[in-house]
């Protein structure tokens, strides 16, 4: 039986109560509106360890004023269904309130591989982020905790704060899950019309074709122009394509891994992907 806690003191009891008795506790954050990406961080967390803790909890700090935290998908009986159904012991579904207590005056904030790409185009999303994320892991001491491979960036910031804050959990990263079409699952892929889920498959496209220069060894440069082009045929308004070092998010040296970064626009339904490229 999964028990649904909305008390950060008891979920935290619970989890100290569990690592005493010599189990192995996993952690997937999410925003809710759960679907096959956030299900296969579960799956892993399942995998790899004893007990299981998801929380669902709309963050307000990591959204713009004009961003969509209003109409964000709020689901929570789906969701727990789904949950029910899978090996995990608790969902943690604290409210506002006990996020953000009232005078709450501290936020986390990341510099580094925080300040480029979603760092420009949305000032504060990662300080929103990392500052969440902290209050989960104080919440939630769990051993492990388990974030996607499609919010590139933000693992980036996440494991950038756990080291500099010596946070004691270990921070796994799962890979991207796709529609067959190539499309990375998210929860705003809800807001796509028909003619914008059509172009959305522009980011997978424009990363393909990415990885293919990159393999004939084509200069970085023209690469990025090349992604461009193919987000903007398909009618996307691109806020940024580009191939930078994979840890740090700066230019490449000559010792980087690669991944390329694309972000874009259909409608007004933003879109985010990346891919790690092979060594060259
Ligand atoms: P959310 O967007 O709900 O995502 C929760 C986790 O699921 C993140 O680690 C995200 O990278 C992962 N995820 C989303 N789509 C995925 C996909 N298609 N394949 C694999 N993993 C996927 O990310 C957040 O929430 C928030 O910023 C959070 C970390 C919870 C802090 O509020």
């Amino acid at each position: 039986m999964v028990e649904l806690i909305h008390d950060p003191a008891a979920m935290r009891e619970r989890v100290l109560a569990a690592r005493m008795a010599g189990r192995r506790i996993g952690f997937v954050p999410t925003m809710g509106a759960l679907h096959a990406g956030h299900m296969s961080l579960v799956e892993q967390a399942a995998h790899d360890c004893d007990d299981v803790v998801v929380s669902i909890f709309v963050n307000p700090t990591q959204f713009g004023p004009h961003e969509d935290f209003e109409r964000y998908p709020r689901t929570l009986e789906a969701d727990c269904r789904l949950l029910e159904a899978q090996r995990i012991r608790w969902i943690f579904a604290p409210d506002r309130v006990a996020m953000y207590p009232p005078g709450d005056a501290t936020r986390v904030v990341v510099a580094g591989p925080a300040e480029p790409f979603e760092g420009t185009i949305r000032p504060g999303h990662f300080t929103g982020v990392a500052t969440v994320v902290l209050k989960l892991f104080q919440m939630v001491p769990a051993h492990a905790a388990y974030f996607g491979a499609k919010d590139w960036q933000q693992t980036r910031v996440v494991m950038q704060m756990v080291r500099d804050l010596a946070v004691p959990i270990r921070i796994v990263v799962c890979p991207t899950i796709r529609e067959s079409d190539g499309l990375a699952m998210s929860s705003r892929n809800a807001y796509l019309s028909a003619s914008e889920r059509a172009q959305a498959v522009a980011l997978v496209q424009c990363l393909g074709r990415a990885e293919d220069l990159w393999r004939a060894a084509v200069d970085v440069t023209e690469i990025e122009l090349a992604m461009q082009e193919t987000l903007k045929r398909q009618g996307i308004a691109v806020d940024y394509s580009a191939i930078v070092d994979a840890e740090s998010l700066t230019p490449l040296r000559p010792t980087s891994d690669a991944v390329a970064l694309v972000a874009g626009r259909a409608g007004m339904t933003r879109l985010i992907d990346n891919r790690l490229l092979p060594a060259r």
